[in-house]
């Protein structure tokens, strides 16, 4: 690998150095680190940003040029050609493939061809809608290739949720699949994303491609629907990549915010892929023959960054499994890893959890002596998942990296480092390079020293989105307007006495379950669809595996009442609109909802009920209704976990 720095593990003063010198002189800092990546031509200019609402701007490596995918495929033919980029993990257990580096760009360039015989040109949106399957890599990179602007869906989304993304990023090409296959369980993509198209009034789009995964047939409309595997079979696997300037897009990814609709989060290319491969090699210190494994989705941005874009950067070999962790049995993450020999090892606390439940004989029960280093990401890991993780996992062998980020921070900000040191459970410790992280009070002056307070980032770095996809305005409002000036991530934070930074959750009105994000504005939409429902309000409550779990307080019609509207048909509305993973656990019957006097419904109050926390509620006197409070108490549908 051509790593700019080989370190085998990061030690204390080695980071303390490097921090220190990324936030004083930024310009020098990411001058020499931008170089780890190829460029066609190199960059002069480093960074030009600034948060000040009159003169925004955020430009990374502005004047280089590149393209990502021969970052990711062509600079590593020469040296590591016959390297195997991936191992694919099937489903079913007892299949698995390698991919070289070779033979990906192969099948890169092949589809890319294709792509361009079907007419896309530079700048074209294609969603992915797709299964963990090489393709689904191979389809990122083509459209990289070409300088096509990629934005994957996550194959859970529902068929609603699908068409609402194809229409606001004006989608021309929609890659997807016949069907997806998770734990034996059929996903039926090529029937959800006909009725996707179905739905939609407005269309650009002009083709579907789909990939034979199971090779079921589907149904077909002739002349809009092509096979990948037809298109792809005559076509030359010579394919020039497109030269790209650093700024110009490299995909969208929809995420939830607070309010409003999800948000089409638009990430560039040059600081994009320096950050990604950067933070992949020293976070998990990552060697030549290291096998890594992040067990993510491409459909979030930990598989884009950590699945894809960084590892290929880095010429890595990683695994992919298409699969859960919970079939054939609860030890099927440890088969894998045992079957491959996997080092570095990344996943999601709720994983963790779910696998925990069960015991810990289907760990023990694989020898796992691979493993060199543990990931976690997407929410907070409790202390006994992250001891069980530690433990029974990593036998006491392996340190965790609790890595903190967001889809909006392109890679990762807050995380501890392999350096050795004892480390504190629950703990995301300190920024990486280059991140100014700061704890904002509620009146925007810091928090130094001990304290809690606002996450926000004061500065730019490279990996940061540029914007949301066609609403300029929205991207300041959201994030850059609460604490003007500075980045706001929408999560509070904890500095203890070593310095050391907690996560402590959101602070807006965004839910964490599983790892999925989720608006309780888009719930509470779906909600409000049913014709029979006034309004409602969702807030989280704590769940022992998904972390957070969808609590729902819903207010029915005059005349309504919970004989004629069934549970079931609120949560099917969510699904349709959004997606099961969104569907609400609970569902609380409330024919009043605490609201102030100007009419607000006070959600702070609905979540202490249903987290069985009423002795924290307070004064409820300036409420306009505070019976309600009782009324609700009262009615709680559930018990205490
Ligand atoms: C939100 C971002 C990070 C990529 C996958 C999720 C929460 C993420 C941690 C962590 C505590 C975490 C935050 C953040 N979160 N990682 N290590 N500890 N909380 O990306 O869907 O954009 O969600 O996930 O609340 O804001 P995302």
């Amino acid at each position: 690998m051509t790593f700019s720095c080989q370190h085998k593990v990061l030690n204390r003063s080695l980071y303390n150095e490097m921090y220190r010198a990324s936030l004083l002189n930024p310009e020098d800092f990411w001058r020499e680190h931008g170089k780890r990546i190829d460029w066609i031509k190199p960059y002069t200019k480093v960074k030009d940003c600034s948060f000040d609402q009159d003169n925004f701007k955020i430009r990374w490596f502005e004047d280089g040029t590149l393209n990502a995918s021969s970052n990711c495929l062509d600079r590593h033919l020469e040296t590591h050609g016959d390297k195997t980029a991936f191992i694919f993990e099937r489903d079913e257990p007892g299949y698995s493939t390698h991919i070289t580096y070779k033979q990906l760009h192969s099948q890169v360039c092949r589809f890319a061809n294709s792509l361009k015989s079907l007419g896309a040109k530079k700048g074209d949106r294609v969603v992915l809608y797709m299964p963990l399957i090489p393709e689904a890599v191979v389809g990122m990179l083509a459209c990289a290739r070409l300088g096509l602007i990629h934005s994957v869906v996550f194959g859970g989304f529902s068929p609603e949720a699908l068409a609402s993304r194809l229409e606001d990023c004006e989608a021309r090409f929609l890659i997807t699949a016949d069907e997806g296959l998770r734990g034996g369980r059929k996903i039926a993509l090529k029937e959800n994303a006909d009725k996707a198209l179905s739905l939609m009034t407005s269309s650009c789009l002009e083709k579907v491609i789909v990939v034979a995964n199971t090779g079921i047939g589907v149904s077909w409309n002739q002349g809009r629907d092509v096979y990948y595997e037809e298109i792809i079979a005559n076509m030359s696997d010579i394919c020039d990549p497109v030269e790209m300037a650093a700024e110009d897009p490299l995909f969208i990814l929809y995420t939830s915010g607070s309010t409003g609709k999800p948000k089409g989060v638009l990430h560039t290319t040059g600081g994009y892929l320096v950050y990604a491969s950067m933070t992949h090699e020293y976070v998990f210190d990552v060697q030549e023959d290291d096998v890594y494994w992040c067990t993510a989705d491409v459909g979030w941005i930990t598989g884009h960054s950590y699945v894809v874009y960084g590892p290929l950067a880095n010429g890595a070999t990683s695994v992919i499994y298409e699969g859960v962790p919970n079939y054939p049995d609860y030890g099927r993450f440890w088969d894998i890893i045992d079957t491959h020999q996997v080092n570095l090892f990344y996943t999601a606390p709720t994983a963790i959890r779910s696998l925990m439940k069960h015991g810990d004989a289907f760990v023990t029960k694989y020898n796992r002596s691979s493993l060199r280093i543990l990931g976690s990401v997407g929410e907070p890991i409790n202390v006994e998942a992250w001891q069980w993780y530690y433990d029974v996992v990593g036998n006491k062998n392996c340190p965790i990296m609790d890595t903190w980020w967001q889809t909006e921070t392109g890679g990762i900000l807050i995380t501890p480092l392999a350096t050795g040191e004892p480390q504190k459970p629950g703990c995301a410790t300190q920024p990486f390079f280059g991140i100014q992280v700061a704890l904002y009070k509620p009146d925007g002056t810091r928090v130094e020293g001990e304290g809690t307070g606002a996450l926000v980032i004061e500065e730019s770095w490279p990996g940061q989105m540029r914007g949301i996809f066609g609403d300029s305005k929205r991207f300041i409002e959201a994030y850059f307007s609460a604490y003007p000036g500075v980045y706001f991530s929408g999560d509070g934070a904890r500095r203890d006495e070593d310095g050391e930074v907690w996560i402590t959750g959101r602070m807006d009105d965004v839910l964490n379950v599983s790892g999925h994000r989720i608006g309780t504005a888009e719930v509470e939409s779906a909600l409000d669809s049913h014709p029979k429902v006034v309004e409602s309000a969702v807030v989280d409550f704590p769940h022992p595996v998904k972390g957070q779990g969808v609590y729902a307080y819903v207010t029915l019609k005059e005349g309504e009442s919970s004989d004629n509207v069934s549970e079931e048909d609120l949560r099917a509305i969510v699904k349709q609109q959004i997606g099961s993973f969104a569907k609400p656990e609970i569902i609380h019957w409330a024919p009043n909802l605490p609201k102030t006097r100007s009419g607000k419904i006070m959600r702070r109050i609905l979540r202490k009920i249903a987290a069985f926390k009423e002795s924290e509620i307070g004064d409820t006197s300036t409420l306009s209704n505070p019976e309600s409070v009782i009324e609700l108490i009262h009615s709680r549908p559930h018990q205490k976990i």
